[in-house]
């Protein structure tokens, strides 16, 4: 027997009849935001919310603010329907699915950003992204004013941007990163997969390959540079037009210069495949000596 979908709210008066009566119940709540189109790695995450509180709220809302024009808003993959199913077998108290004039009204004007450590790696080929990012996740914090929310790792730098903006604005919620969750073959589950022609799902891996290797070598005590220009050529062997393979402190996404007495520590890298653009990042064990 099929199990039934979680409700959907529409609106932001909707959404907070729930969540209000849940806090006042004393329940605790968490937000999941997304984009739709869900795949394991979003499911992974609406599991780690359920561990950190008593209701969950999953939002689907694809937003316009972080594409620009030239890029993928038309054909961004929306199955609210499959999602709703999906949703259904997990401990998902509400969707939140608002539409477009719901989020931005007439004569919107307020763009939220993040200094700094939304500049270079996607800020660099990305301008516009995180503003985007930062501005749609504000108004679901406000509008949900969840407890806790839950970001995968995959978008690390988009992770840390969310963080430092809750701290900044002093938003009351605890921002979880959830560990990135991969196919059998190592490739990072995304919804952009999907756009994958088949010969270049087959090539996909490779990304994660090539970070993994980079990793393994900088704890050994490898140059930086050595590394990451061995790296950068080997991706575009396997047929990658490279936008970025950087290292960079795991906290702050500093740039380093040397691994050295760093105890966090990733590479982090966006690379195109075809017409899809791909992310990815692994954690450099600690050196050894
Ligand atoms: O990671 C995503 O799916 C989106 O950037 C987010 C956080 C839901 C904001 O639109």
């Amino acid at each position: 027997m099929s199990v039934p979908a979680p409700p959907t709210s529409r609106t932001v008066a909707d959404l907070r009849t729930h969540v209000d009566a849940w806090h006042k119940a004393g329940e605790t709540v968490a937000l999941v935001p997304t984009m739709g189109a869900l795949h394991d790695g979003h499911l992974s995450l609406v599991k780690l919310a359920a561990e950190h509180a008593d209701r969950v709220v999953v939002s689907i809302f694809v937003n316009p603010a972080q594409f620009a024009a030239h890029e993928d808003l038309g054909t961004y993959p929306r199955d609210e329907t499959g999602d709703a199913a999906k949703l259904a077998d997990l401990k998902v108290d509400l969707i939140y699915a608002p539409d477009g004039d719901e989020m931005y009204p007439d004569n919107f004007s307020t763009r939220i950003i993040v200094d700094g450590i939304s500049e270079g790696l996607c800020g660099a080929s990305r301008p516009h992204f995180f503003g985007g990012v930062a501005t749609v996740v504000a108004k679901l914090f406000l509008q949900t004013r969840p407890d806790a929310a839950v970001f995968g790792e995959k978008d690390f730098q988009q992770l840390l941007v969310i963080r430092r903006m809750t701290r900044d604005l002093d938003l009351p919620i605890d921002v979880i990163g959830a560990p990135i969750l991969r196919e059998p073959d190592g490739l990072a589950m995304s919804s952009r997969n999907a756009s994958l022609s088949d010969e270049d799902r087959s090539r996909a891996p490779d990304l994660n390959r090539v970070l993994q290797e980079a990793a393994e070598e900088l704890s050994t005590g490898e140059n930086i540079n050595d590394v990451t220009d061995t790296a950068r050529k080997a991706l575009e062997v396997a047929g990658f037009v490279v936008d970025y393979l950087e290292v960079r402190h795991g906290e702050t996404l500093a740039s380093l210069d040397t691994i050295k007495g760093k105890t966090s520590a990733r590479v982090l890298a966006a690379a195109i495949l075809g017409k899809t653009r791909l992310i990815d990042n692994v954690v450099v064990p600690e050196p050894r000596d």
